[in-house]
């Protein structure tokens, strides 16, 4: 029996397996609002057979973007738009809808990885002031952010409330919030990009202020029956920067605030970060959230294989996985896996005829006819 094909539970919500679709930026949207692409892309992974697809980082407010073309919830528009897209997907497949709520902070105003992926300056076309805990920038050189005040830290709040609340109309499953990747959240807690010398900064406790205060404004703002969770970069992979202890207490705090999961990735803040990188190479910090905080804990980064991933769940190491990059190598990376690990996947019943005549009982509930 696989054990990565078993149901979990992310709190109240109830995935059919363990494999997770990891939030993946399309850098596609107009205004941040979602288009076709969005419809087809979000589309054909929502055919996977995956528990749960998490739609990409979704920018609070404009300037929480990372670059001008990131998706947003932060208007009417980008909420009609979503409503379409979410609506056709739900309608063509069972899968769980998450969606990652994000502020790019410091990050912010940068071009997409096809262009280069470089800040824009001030006054050219998608570029803007950033916004972070202080005025550092993330790489030398780049025209440093503002460092909010009181009231730029209430208009955060607020923004993040409102999207949890245009994300509960649109119907979605579970909210995830970024707090990883060297965006706000994520330098918030990094001693490398948090200098502050008020309530938000110097001890662990401060650096931890926001990020909770976001993730309380966030639980609030969602219907109390869908899980919020939090995606958390574990280490800066930088000495003297955040680490896996912060990552053990963050997580411990949260888990007392009612959050559902932690997914745990790492790195982003710092362009001086040394990544030893490897196949499952996040997965050590997963197993120690786990271990040490008991809350449901989704392993990510470098999980390509199915019985790789089936050994992470079945060795009690996380409790689900979560791909990027090979789901868009292989959109039926989970029909794959099921047939290899001798489990059972959905499949919409147009694609029924496609299971291989080795793997018989590979769809649920497939049954065909014909005269
Ligand atoms: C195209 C692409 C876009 C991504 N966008 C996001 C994002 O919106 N939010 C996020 O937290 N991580 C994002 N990531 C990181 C992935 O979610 C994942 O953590 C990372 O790629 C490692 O997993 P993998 O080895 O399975 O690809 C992105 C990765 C890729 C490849």
């Amino acid at each position: 029996m696989s054990r990565l094909f078993e149901p979990l539970q992310i709190g109240p919500l109830r995935l059919a397996n363990r494999i997770i679709i990891a939030p993946m930026c399309q850098y596609s949207a107009s205004e941040g609002s979602a288009n076709d692409w969005h419809l087809v892309h979000l589309g054909h992974l929502a055919l996977s057979g995956a528990g749960m697809l998490i739609v990409e980082a979704t920018a609070v407010s404009p300037e929480g973007r990372i670059t001008a073309a990131d998706l947003g919830l932060y208007d009417d528009a980008n909420e009609a738009a979503l409503a379409r897209v979410l609506g056709v997907v739900r309608a063509q497949s069972p899968i769980k809808l998450g969606m990652q709520l994000a502020h790019a902070g410091r990050k912010a105003s940068s071009r997409a990885p096809w262009e280069g992926g470089a800040q824009v300056p001030l006054g050219q076309p998608g570029g803007w002031r950033a916004l972070a805990p202080s005025a550092l920038p993330h790489a030398a050189g780049e025209e440093p952010p503002l460092a909010l005040d009181a009231a730029g830290l209430q208009k955060i709040r607020a923004d993040f409330a409102r999207a949890a609340e245009r994300a509960a109309r649109l119907g979605l499953d579970g909210l995830e919030i970024h707090a990883a990747h060297g965006y706000l959240l994520h330098q918030f807690l990094s001693p490398i990009a948090n200098r502050r010398s008020d309530a938000y900064g110097g001890s662990l406790e401060n650096r931890m202020r926001f990020p909770l205060e976001i993730f309380d404004v966030v639980r609030a703002a969602f219907p109390a029956d869908k899980p919020v969770w939090a995606r958390i970069s574990a280490t800066d992979w930088v000495p003297g920067g955040w680490d896996i202890e912060g990552t053990v207490a963050l997580s411990q705090a949260l888990k007392a605030r009612g959050c559902a999961a932690i997914h745990v990735s790492s790195g982003g803040v710092s362009p001086q970060q040394k990544i030893a990188v490897g196949p499952g190479y996040q997965v050590p910090f997963a197993a120690r959230v786990k271990a040490e905080v008991g809350l449901p804990t989704i392993a990510v980064g470098l999980i390509t294989e199915p019985e790789q991933a089936e050994s992470i769940v079945a060795s009690g190491q996380a409790d689900a996985v979560s791909l990027a990059r090979a789901m868009l190598y292989d959109p039926r990376w989970p029909w794959h896996a099921a047939a290899k690990l001798g489990a059972r996947v959905s499949a919409p019943h147009q694609y029924w005829r496609s299971q291989p005549r080795e793997y018989k009982d590979l769809f649920d509930n497939a049954s065909l006819g014909a005269r």
